[in-house]
C-alpha cells in the first residue's frame, strides 16, 4: 500500500519534471505502458482472492487514474508550450505574394515612368498630370495652334462627336503638352515638372499604335536658357540608359508651341541587330536617332498660361516613352506593348521589387 502510494508520488513528480513530449513519453511506458509497474500491478489482482482484491484494487486503481491524469495534463503543457515557441520563431509576411511564383508583373511602360519620375525628382522635377479627354482650347488653341494651323491636321486627332458645355470641341489628347498649360494656369511661374501619360492618334503600324505614352517635360523661370535644356536631357538620359557615352544632338526643328524649337537625337550603334545608345552618331558604325521634341517654351503659349514672357521664360521637352523603353530593354515591336500577351509580359514584365532607385540603379532587373 504505502509502496503503491511511493511510487505514485515519485511517478507524479517526474511526470511534472518532463521537460519535453520524448520524457513524458517515457514515464507513460514506466508506469501505464504495457511493462509499466501500474499495469504490472493491475494484472497481480487476477490472481488474488476477492477479498485480498478488494482491500488491493482501490491503490492500484487511483494510481492508475491520477498518473493517467497528469500524463495528460504535462502533455498538453508541453504542446501549448511547444506551439508558442514555434509562433514566436516563425513569422509569415502576408504583404508577400503568394508562392509559388508571381503570376503578374510590372509592365515595361510603368516602370519606365516608375524610373522617369525618380530621375526627374532627383533633379527637384515634380509629377503633373492632366486629363486624357481634353478640349481643343487646351490641346491646341493655348499651345499656339489656332483654329486654322496646319499641325492640327498633323495630329490625327480623335474628336467626340459633341462639344463640350462651352462650346469646344473636346478630344482625346494627342500629346501630354496641355499638361504644361493646366500646370501653368494653375501655378503660376516658377515651374519644374514632368507629365508622363497616354496619348491618343489615329495611327497603326509596327511603330505606331493608337495609343502610346509621352513624358512632358517644363521648367520656367527667370533666366532660364537652352543650356539648361540640354544639360537636363543629357544629365535625364545618362542615368535612364546608365551609360556616361550619352552624346546628344539639338537639329533645329519646328512646333508651333516653342521657339526656338530643337529635335533631340541620340547617337546609337547596332550591335547583334540590337540598337544599343551610346557614342557620338557621326563615328564610325554610329548613327543618329530621334528620341524627341523641346524647344524654348513660345512667348505666345506664356501668354495663353497666365505668365508674363517678358518676366519668365523657360524650356520644353516631349519625349515617347514607349520608344525609350524600347531602346533601353530591347524589344522591337510596339504593338506587342499593348496585346496583353501573358508570355509577353512574363518575359519584359518587372517584379514589383524591382523598384528603381538612384542608389541601386533605376534598370535593376533581376
Ligand atoms: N507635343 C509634341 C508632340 O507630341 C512633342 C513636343 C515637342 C513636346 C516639343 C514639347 C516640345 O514640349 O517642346 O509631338
Amino acid at each position: 500500500m504505502t509502496d503503491i502510494t511511493n511510487q505514485t508520488q515519485a511517478a507524479l513528480a517526474a511526470i511534472a519534471a518532463a521537460t519535453s513530449l520524448n520524457a513524458l513519453e517515457a514515464q507513460r511506458l514506466d508506469t501505464l505502458g504495457k511493462k509499466g509497474w501500474v499495469s504490472l500491478a493491475l494484472k497481480t489482482l487476477g490472481g488474488m482472492s476477492p477479498e485480498q482484491r478488494a482491500a488491493a484494487a482501490p491503490a492500484i486503481q487511483t494510481a492508475r487514474a491520477d498518473i493517467a491524469a497528469a500524463l495528460d495534463a504535462r502533455k498538453a503543457a508541453l504542446e501549448t508550450a511547444e506551439l508558442e515557441a514555434r509562433l514566436a520563431r516563425e513569422t509569415i509576411d502576408l504583404t508577400l505574394p503568394a508562392a509559388p511564383a508571381p503570376r503578374g508583373s510590372v509592365h515595361p511602360v510603368s516602370q519606365v515612368m516608375d524610373e522617369l519620375a525618380e530621375i526627374f525628382a532627383d533633379l527637384g522635377f515634380a509629377v503633373a498630370t492632366g486629363p486624357e479627354i481634353e478640349d481643343d482650347w487646351h490641346n491646341f488653341t493655348a499651345l499656339n495652334m489656332d483654329e486654322t494651323h496646319p499641325a492640327r491636321a498633323m495630329h490625327d486627332t480623335f474628336y467626340f462627336p459633341d462639344k463640350s458645355g462651352d462650346g469646344k470641341d473636346i478630344l482625346l489628347r494627342t500629346h501630354t503638352s496641355p499638361v504644361q498649360i493646366r500646370s501653368m494656369l494653375a501655378q503660376g511661374a516658377p515651374i519644374r515638372l514632368i507629365a508622363p501619360g497616354r496619348v491618343y492618334r489615329s495611327d497603326s503600324d509596327a511603330t505606331h499604335t493608337p495609343m502610346f505614352h509621352q513624358v512632358e517635360g517644363l521648367v520656367v523661370g527667370r533666366d532660364i536658357h537652352l543650356g539648361h535644356l540640354k544639360w537636363t536631357l543629357e544629365t535625364f538620359f545618362k542615368a535612364f540608359f546608365e551609360r556616361e557615352d550619352i552624346v546628344l544632338r539639338l537639329r533645329p526643328s519646328y512646333f508651333p508651341f516653342t521657339e526656338p524649337s530643337v529635335e533631340v537625337d541620340v547617337g546609337y550603334s547596332t550591335e547583334g541587330g540590337r540598337r544599343v545608345v551610346g557614342g557620338h552618331g557621326d563615328a564610325p558604325g554610329h548613327a543618329w536617332m530621334e528620341l524627341g521634341g523641346s524647344g524654348m517654351v513660345n512667348r505666345r503659349v506664356l501668354e495663353f498660361a497666365g505668365i508674363d514672357p517678358d518676366e519668365y521664360q523657360g524650356f520644353a521637352f516631349g519625349l515617347g516613352i514607349d520608344r525609350i523603353a524600347m531602346l533601353k530593354y530591347g524589344m522591337n515591336d510596339l504593338r506587342a506593348f499593348f496585346d496583353g500577351d501573358p508570355r509577353w509580359l512574363q518575359h519584359y514584365g518587372f517584379s514589383p521589387f524591382d523598384q528603381p532607385t538612384l542608389a541601386a540603379g533605376v534598370g535593376a532587373k533581376a
